[in-house]
């Protein structure tokens, strides 16, 4: 491994540290984009956790789509085009990680990103304890802060091999990346007036036989996605069960 350093031996779970000017695209993107929105009072309910949300932005040539589960008042807010993928998939590509993505997933020629997503909230008033990949997908969730976190924001819960509960603190110009078997949750923090925004992407094998155990986890988080074969979900049969 080039890059990536295991966070303890036996799990599926990593670090990177990186350049901060590697978030500077996406920062402003946010800023000129979604921030203000964000807290404009007649938006307050997205961040309530208590409804299931769907709603698209668009700002110019900017579009997003805003899901939020109804399980917790999480936000994920993810590109919703080929212009504003291909702005937070330059993050992906600067990080320079993908070669040790290659030891880690069955691949075929390269790793696909799947999807990329600013997840913001306010508060979390509970523990989501999951799996982001059923066993044997091939897939990997990359998190990192998009700014500074707030001393009060939750931090990474997680469970070691003993399945013992540790966490893993945020870092800004650190991102933790992990796939399958590593179980997790959101630290619960009590809310706050800033908002907590990290930046989120899914990624992995490009093998369109993996598709189907992916899309157990990961085929509706998102209504522009990116399938392993490379087409964008719903235009193409490549990975059709
Ligand atoms: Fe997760
Ligand atoms: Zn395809």
């Amino acid at each position: 491994m080039k890059h990536l350093q295991q966070i303890e031996p036996g799990l599926n779970a990593y670090t990177v540290s990186f350049d901060s000017s590697l978030l500077n695209t996406l920062r402003t993107m946010f800023d000129r984009s979604l921030r203000e929105r964000l807290n404009r009072e007649g938006y307050a309910y997205l961040f309530a956790g208590m409804e299931q949300v769907n709603i698209q932005l668009k700002l110019e040539e900017l579009q997003f789509h805003v899901t939020s589960y109804g399980t917790a008042p999480l936000l994920w807010i993810s590109s919703n085009n080929a212009h504003t993928y291909t702005l937070f998939r330059s993050f992906m590509d600067e990080l320079d990680i993908m070669d040790d993505i290659k030891e880690l997933v069955d691949f075929d020629d390269h790793i696909e990103v799947y999807c990329c997503f600013f997840v913001v909230g306010k508060k979390m008033d509970r523990q989501t304890w999951h799996n982001d990949y059923v066993d044997g997908a091939n897939g990997y969730t990359l998190i990192t802060p998009l700014f500074d976190l707030d001393k009060s924001h939750g931090n990474l819960m997680y469970k070691d091999e003993l399945s013992a509960i540790k966490s893993y603190e945020y870092k800004t110009n650190e991102a933790i990346i992990f796939g399958d078997g590593f179980e997790h949750a959101t630290e619960p923090y009590p809310e706050t007036d800033t908002l907590r925004v990290m930046l989120s992407f899914t990624f992995g094998t490009d093998k369109a036989e993996y598709w189907d155990t992916l899309k157990e986890t990961i085929g509706n988080q998102s209504n522009y996605m990116i399938l392993p074969c490379g087409h964008e979900k719903g235009t193409c049969q490549c990975c059709a069960a």
